[in-house]
């Protein structure tokens, strides 16, 4: 393969993890929770990460996420390196580069939906042209539009996580990573949130992780990543078994896709305006 065809053909890597340790406590207090962990996140992709409780999910999750330090290995993020940043280097990394979806929504109470989008851009100090339109638009492609002056207390537990979802695309991150988003939802709730991570991980420009326990999930996903123990147990990538007809993973996930977005009001692409 010439080096131009290769280029073509290898997926963009937008976060790489490489051989991570992270050990809590100390003496006979210490625990080894994640034991040498390789990932990579590619653009355009929605991966899964699944595994026990107390399996390492959350942790790893801070880590990818520059949360936390961990005890060793390779972190690389957007293709730089987090060798040596200190706490200050390492926050930058993730307001320039990673949103964050969290299970308990931790949207702002006294705030609209559309302040809590601004905040996360003033927070990443994003460069863009104009933020109320850059908010606007964000809460455009949840299809929460015409939410953008509520207060989260009005608003459904579906359509909190979707604020959250907006609040993590603003400033267009490169790396969008849930924990557990789906876990305090309902089925019908929970399966638009999925297609919405779904659809925002279509953008070739970002990757998207979700920590999950919930099996309905799976129907989304680009690719599965099992961890147990603090190990990566296997990987799958469910649209590549074989099954290509009507019955495949994928044909699948474009029905699950497209039934549960259009429920949203079929806005799915944020604009970029930076
Ligand atoms: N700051 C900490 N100090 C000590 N131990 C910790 C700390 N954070 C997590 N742990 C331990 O690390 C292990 C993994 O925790 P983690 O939260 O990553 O699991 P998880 O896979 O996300 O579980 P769950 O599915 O229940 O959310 C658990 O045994 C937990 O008690
Ligand atoms: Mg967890």
């Amino acid at each position: 393969m010439s080096v131009t065809e290769e280029a073509a053909t290898t997926p963009n890597i937008l976060l790489e993890a490489k051989d991570i340790v992270q050990v809590f406590g100390s003496g006979a207090g210490e625990i080894t929770v994640l034991k040498g962990i390789d990932l990579q996140l590619r653009a355009g992709e929605l991966t899964l990460l699944m595994g026990p409780s107390g399996s390492g999910k959350t942790t790893l999750l801070s880590i990818l996420g520059c949360i936390l330090t961990p005890t060793g290995g390779h972190l690389d993020v957007a293709g730089k390196s987090t060798e040596g940043l200190d706490s200050e280097g390492l926050a930058d990394v993730r307001r320039k580069h990673v949103g964050f979806v969290f299970q308990g929504y931790n949207l702002f109470p006294t705030m609209t939906t559309t302040e809590n989008v601004l905040l996360a851009l003033d927070v990443r100090a994003a460069l863009v042209v104009d933020p109320p339109a850059h908010a606007v638009s964000a809460l455009d492609a949840v299809g929460l539009a015409h939410r953008a002056n509520a207060y989260p207390a009005k608003l459904s537990g579906g359509e909190k996580q979707r604020v959250s979802i907006a609040r993590a695309l603003a400033g267009s991150p490169s790396v969008i990573l849930a924990d557990e988003p789906t876990a305090a939802l309902d089925a019908e709730n929970g399966k638009a949130v999925m297609a919405l991570l779904s659809e925002v991980a279509k953008d070739p420009n970002r990757a998207v992780l979700a920590v999950t326990h919930d099996h309905r999930t799976i129907p989304y996903a680009d690719r599965i990543i099992k961890i147990e123990d603090g190990y990566i147990v296997g990987e799958e990538r469910p649209g590549e078994t074989g099954d290509h007809g009507n019955g495949s993973h994928a044909a699948k996930k474009r029905r699950v896709t497209t039934t549960a977005t259009k429920a949203l009001g079929g806005r799915y692409r944020i604009r970029r305006h930076d």
